[in-house]
């Protein structure tokens, strides 16, 4: 039993230190990485659809600085992979908050293109 723990913890390790095949993940969601869209994500990121809603509402518009959960008033790092090496490292944490967060912008999940859209403007921020 101890035995087969420790092989799952070292695996978690690998898993955790290797870099995202980003391509590989848009594709998974349906997406065609030659049709990324960096403009529109970024026009999009300050949207409100909803009335003070966006994805700047909590991370602000420059991904360099912290942010602030608008409803629980909790203190978000900053998204730009540049001053915080942590984000966009883990495909689990990326699924589950652009899920959340889409649903919370705009009442409803983002489509593949949007979310590879948001990645990719993420990345240069
Ligand atoms: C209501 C506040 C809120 C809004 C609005 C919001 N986010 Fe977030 N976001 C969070 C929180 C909280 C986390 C997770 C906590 C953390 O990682 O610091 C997070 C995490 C993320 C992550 C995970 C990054 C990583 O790998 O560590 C991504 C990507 C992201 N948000 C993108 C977006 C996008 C795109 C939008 C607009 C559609 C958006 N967020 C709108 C609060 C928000």
């Amino acid at each position: 039993m101890k035995k087969y723990l420790l092989i799952a913890l070292l695996c978690n390790n690998v898993a955790y230190s290797q870099t995202i095949d980003f391509d590989a993940l848009y594709r998974s969601w349906g997406a065609n990485p030659l049709e990324v869209d960096i403009k529109r994500a970024q026009m999009m990121w300050n949207k409100e659809i909803i009335a003070n809603k966006s994805c700047a509402s909590c991370h602000t518009n420059n991904l360099k600085k912290q942010g602030k959960h608008i409803k629980t008033k909790k203190i978000i790092k900053p998204l730009s992979t540049q001053v915080n090496p942590k984000r966009l490292t883990k495909v689990k944490k990326i699924n589950k908050w652009l899920k959340r967060n889409c649903k919370f912008t705009y009442k409803r999940e983002c489509s593949a293109q949007e979310k590879m859209d948001f990645i990719e403007f993420i990345k240069q921020s």
